[in-house]
């Protein structure tokens, strides 16, 4: 399945490794963070810090809007650490773009 062509992919590079919440992303935001649909955002390739920030005011209930409550409930449960790996690794796949 994609997460493990893309552990493929970065055999040997400095990539953060593939955090296991990251699986449940790309059902809604396709593998790669390249979602198929334009209804989700790309997050592959993104700043880290502005992923990190992202994922930090949803899960505070600060990003509001039509398709916000989705990324809030995605949000909740993820610690301060998992949130930072998630950013990292997403925003890894820039050479993916
Ligand atoms: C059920 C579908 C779904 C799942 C699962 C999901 N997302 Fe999202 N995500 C969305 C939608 C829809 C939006 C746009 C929400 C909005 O309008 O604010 C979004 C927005 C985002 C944004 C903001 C992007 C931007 O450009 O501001 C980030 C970052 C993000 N998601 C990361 C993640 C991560 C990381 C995961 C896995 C932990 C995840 N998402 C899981 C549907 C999903």
């Amino acid at each position: 399945m994609a997460i493990i062509i893309l552990g493929d992919r970065h055999a040997g590079a400095q990539a953060p490794a593939v955090p296991d919440a990251a699986a449940v992303c790309l059902s809604c935001h396709g593998p790669f963070g390249r979602p198929e649909t334009p209804e989700y955002p790309i997050i592959g390739g993104q700043n880290a810090a502005y992923l990190a920030s992202a994922l930090r005011a949803y899960r505070a209930g600060q990003r509001t809007g039509e398709a916000a409550g989705v990324m809030t409930g995605v949000a909740e449960p993820l610690d301060d650490r998992t949130i930072e790996d998630l950013a990292a690794f997403f925003s890894s796949l820039r050479s993916l773009r």
